[in-house]
């Protein structure tokens, strides 16, 4: 591999959407930011510089930061922020990887508007597993607020209530032709006809699983999370907060244009109801401008049965080449319950006394003031403690009405691995609210998705059901709404790394926690020693 140098000068900038303006912090005064491009084996090195008023981190959302945990990114995890006028160079290779992934910024809601594409090419020489593109398009989807993000989640953590839904969905930064304010505002993706394109799908949505769906084509799946997949066509695609898609489109219409639209899959209403539907355009070389465009349907927000088609669909590609190395014996099974809940706050006005919390394994994880890898490294005590519960310590029926009694405490609490352990990890989503799906993103691993379940996951009969041989391996997995997910992994990553979901509103109320792997005695086994310019708190 070769050295790449990124410079990411965070920097303020106005941005107009449906008729208004207002300032958002970008990467480059970008929006979505720039697209980060490598090759597997490439050493990368970005240097970030904190122009702003603001605390920044930057995340690179599935790079497996072998044994490079400072530059993971999560602030008060893995570094403490950069601070205003402050920069940090972040420095890693990345291993064993080649497909999408994205950056985001990974401190409060920064991440509305800093994020943008990883683009992963295989090492030189090396075809794809699938024939090759004639063209490559980054399709980032987001979200669009008319009022200032941190505001809106700032109100709803003093109110104790759920924050606003975004104002629009956006492709590549634009709504679309929704409202007469973005009429305009439209991505176009130009096509040939005949020519094959490879699109590569990010959700950088703060808080929205998001269909995805072209009029009139099909798409063909290869690779998901930088992870190829068995091929498949499918003409609707579902990705969650995180999750990256790469799918093949052949232009296979002589002419015309066509609708893309991206819009919200949430099966349950915790919070608001959000029907807003981004939209792009298809477009054909030599279609007249004033054509018609051919309309497309998009999914219904609660058409689970369409998103369990695409996800259950999703396989490891699995080849001689790509093995899926699937951890057969495990020393760790753990069972987390994930969800939100009601308690008490006498101060929050107007949600009668309670407000909102989430919790993996009755632990609303409270962030730390010093982060929790240099307390690690340089063993400093009273930052984290060890005991994080390998099952909840309150148990009831996950599904269904269950007690409203969430029975969680605060804690800024880590579980406790050794260098190359064996993980399995079942998530129960335990509806206490109501059922809802959480995609939940471990930083440091790709995992295999072994099992899938509706109910109260069933240690005796549901393993004999999980797929050991060619299961989906990736960073961010849906925890079905009402139902379980089982995954397993290898913790062959020395550092501290997160886990939470995805949904920016979860996390803020709590659903995250960190598994620390042990720094071992080798030199595979350990974290390497800081930066010198690794950000203090
Ligand atoms: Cu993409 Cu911890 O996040």
């Amino acid at each position: 591999g070769i050295v790449r140098h990124y410079k990411f000068n965070v920097v303020m900038r106005n941005a107009t959407r449906l008729c208004a303006s207002k300032p958002i912090v970008t990467v480059n005064g970008r929006f979505p930011g720039p697209t980060l491009y490598a090759r597997e084996g490439d050493n990368v090195l970005v240097k970030v510089v904190n122009h702003v008023q603001v605390n920044v981190s930057i995340h690179w959302h599935g790079i497996r930061q072998l044994r490079t945990g400072w530059y993971d990114g999560p602030a008060y995890i893995t570094q403490c922020p950069i601070q205003p006028g402050q920069s940090f160079i972040y420095n890693f290779t990345i291993t064993g990887q080649r497909g999408t992934l994205l950056w985001h910024a990974h401190i409060n809601w920064l991440r509305a508007t800093v994020h943008g594409a990883i683009v992963i090419l295989p090492k030189r020489g090396v075809p794809y597993p699938f024939p090759t593109p004639y063209k490559e398009v980054v399709v980032v989807l987001g979200e669009w607020w008319k009022s200032d993000t941190e505001a809106v989640i700032n109100e709803a953590m003093k109110s104790g209530l759920a924050p606003n839904v975004s104002d629009a969905h956006t492709i590549n930064g634009h709504p679309g032709p929704v409202t007469n304010c973005s009429r305009t505002n439209v991505f176009t993706l130009h096509v040939e006809s005949g020519k094959t394109y490879l699109l590569r799908i990010i959700n950088a949505a703060l808080n929205e699983e998001l269909f995805f769906k072209i009029a009139g084509h099909q798409l063909t799946i290869v690779e998901v999370d930088a992870v190829y997949t068995k091929p498949f066509k499918t003409d609707t695609i579902v990705v969650a907060p995180g999750q990256t898609t790469n799918a093949l489109l052949t232009a296979d219409q002589s002419s015309g244009k066509y609708m893309v639209a991206a819009s919200p899959f949430m099966d349950t209403m915790v919070v608001a109801v959000d029907n807003k539907t981004a939209i792009a355009t298809l477009h054909y070389s030599g279609t007249l401008a004033n054509s018609p465009t051919k309309l497309v349907t998009p999914p219904p927000r609660n058409a689970t049965a369409i998103a369990n088609k695409f996800t259950d669909s999703l396989k490891s590609l699995n080849s001689k080449k790509y093995p899926a190395k699937v951890p057969l014996t495990i020393n760790h099974k753990l069972y987390f319950s994930v969800g939100l809940g009601v308690i008490p706050c006498p101060t929050c006005i107007p949600a009668n006394g309670s407000r909102v919390v989430a919790d993996i394994n009755n632990v609303t994880f409270v962030m730390p003031t010093t982060a929790l890898l240099q307390a690690h490294y340089f063993n400093i005590k009273g930052v984290f403690t060890t005991d994080f519960p390998a099952n909840p310590p309150n148990t009831f029926n996950y599904t269904g009405s269950g007690p409203a009694n969430l029975g969680t405490t605060n804690g800024t609490k880590v579980y406790r691995l050794k260098y190359d352990d064996t993980v399995e990890l079942v998530l129960q989503d335990t509806g206490i609210i109501a059922p809802e799906n959480h995609p939940l993103h471990l930083h440091g691993f790709n995992f295999f998705v072994v099992g899938k379940g509706l109910g109260n996951y069933n240690p005796r009969s549901d393993p004999k059901s999980f797929n050991l041989v060619d299961p989906i391996e990736r960073n961010t997995v849906s925890v079905p709404s009402g139902g379980w997910v089982a995954i397993r992994f290898r913790a062959d990553n020395p550092g501290v790394w997160f886990m939470h979901c995805h949904l920016e509103v979860h996390t803020t109320w709590g659903l995250k926690m960190a598994f620390l792997v042990d720094n071992g005695k080798g030199p595979k086994e350990s974290v390497i020693p800081p930066p010198s310019d690794l950000p203090k708190c």
